[in-house]
């Protein structure tokens, strides 16, 4: 058997973290590695495999999908595309009225930061310490952490950092050369943070009132991850402009920017276009996937989540400091080594992620049962206690 392992640090550049396990299958909430042995997926690809692996409806959707036709520039009109657009922008909520495809969530933040700025003439972007929005040079510019920032300094335009859940210094970074702020409703990469439950509705007013564009990142918290399609409808609030990505398109690579009209109403032509943005292969995903989205599934997800919370919430041991989160995205933050604990979870066949310094995260398939929780949470008993 080749030593694929070996291949992939030989000929892939070297910016990943390497976990030292090779899988070549994945079915439902499990991965499957080159010897046939089964790890419980309790971090769905960082949030992107909703449905787990290989989902057969999605899978069916795609495979027509393929025979038809896979790729047309958005210069041309398309079946799956409208329908796709029409689809995402009905269930987001009211104040979209547009959707720009592209392909990952940074580039959907790339967009949104564009559109924000073409839409107020302004630069200044205020951005939240802990948060995240991707690694191109625009989302980079509005995510924090020296380590990604540093080198690459001065990134773009003036962005500052205020805190999250801190309302008083939203108010007070605002000025007149302010555009947009831009945040993700809970902090996933930066530590699982969730902000206190009035915090989105302030901003939205605070926002509104200082004539500052709201752009909402729920490339990791949209698609059902904290029990509503969009953790932001749980505020009763909408953005200017929002932002998706991850699990959006049934694991096909995608991104997607919303916009109000407020924004639709400057957005000329070539402003900001992809190749592959909205290509009928990701829109037949997106369809498959937001169908199989209904109250059900949300409720589930609810469910789920909070007996995930209560039972690690259970575990009694002094190297936990704390256990947060909302819906299936949940972070056990530790006092020991985190990347230790996870190697030790891996050990166990139980795959989990990281977040900030030392928060072991979860971000489980949305079909996870109460066994595979009860299976994790005993496991990290074993090892924490
Ligand atoms: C909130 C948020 N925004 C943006 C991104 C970047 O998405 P991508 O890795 O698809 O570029 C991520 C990725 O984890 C994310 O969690």
């Amino acid at each position: 058997m080749k030593n694929y392992q070996f291949l992939q640090q030989k000929y892939v550049v070297n910016t990943y973290v390497n976990r030292g396990v090779t899988f070549v299958k994945g079915e439902g909430v499990y991965l499957y590695d080159e010897a046939g042995n089964k790890y419980l997926d309790m971090m769905s690809n960082y949030g992107v495999s909703i449905f787990g692996h290989t989902d057969k409806e999605i899978t069916q959707q795609l495979e027509r999908q393929l025979r038809l036709i896979t790729t047309l520039h958005g210069s041309f009109n398309n079946d799956k595309r409208s329908e796709a657009s029409e689809l995402l922008i009905k269930r987001a909520g009211k104040t979209y009225i547009n959707v720009y495809w592209c392909n990952s969530g940074t580039e959907a933040n790339e967009a949104a930061l564009k559109f924000a700025v073409a839409a107020t003439g302004k630069k200044k972007i205020i951005a939240c310490d802990h948060g995240y929005h991707g690694k191109t040079l625009g989302a980079l510019s509005v995510t924090s952490g020296e380590k990604y920032r540093k080198p690459f300094l001065p990134l773009l335009w003036q962005v500052e950092f205020i805190p999250h859940n801190n309302l008083q210094a939203l108010e007070k970074e605002i000025d007149n050369n302010t555009a947009a702020f831009i945040v993700e409703p809970i902090q996933g990469e930066g530590g699982i943070y969730v902000p206190n439950k009035n915090y989105l509705k302030k901003v939205r007013e605070i926002c509104n009132r200082r004539g500052v564009i709201l752009i909402i990142d729920e490339v990791q918290t949209g698609m059902g991850r904290t029990g509503s399609l969009l953790c932001s409808q749980k505020s009763g609030i909408e953005a200017d402009i929002l932002t998706m990505g991850k699990g959006l398109a049934g694991g096909i690579p995608v991104g997607a920017t919303l916009i109000n009209n407020k924004i639709s109403a400057v957005i000329f032509k070539g402003l900001h276009t992809s190749t592959f943005g909205g290509n009928p292969l990701v829109c037949a995903g997106v369809m498959a996937t937001l169908n199989k989205i209904d109250n059900q599934l949300l409720d589930y997800v609810a469910e789920m989540g909070s007996y995930f919370l209560k039972e690690l919430k259970s575990i009694k041991s002094s190297s936990i400091f704390g256990v947060r989160g909302q819906g299936l995205m949940i972070g056990l933050d530790v006092k020991i080594d985190r990347n230790n604990l996870l190697k030790k979870l891996q050990g166990e066949k139980i795959l989990a992620i990281p977040a900030g310094e030392t928060v072991v995260r979860f971000l489980p398939p949305f079909i996870v049962e109460k066994k595979h929780i009860d299976e994790t949470v005993s496991k990290l008993k074993q090892i924490l206690t």
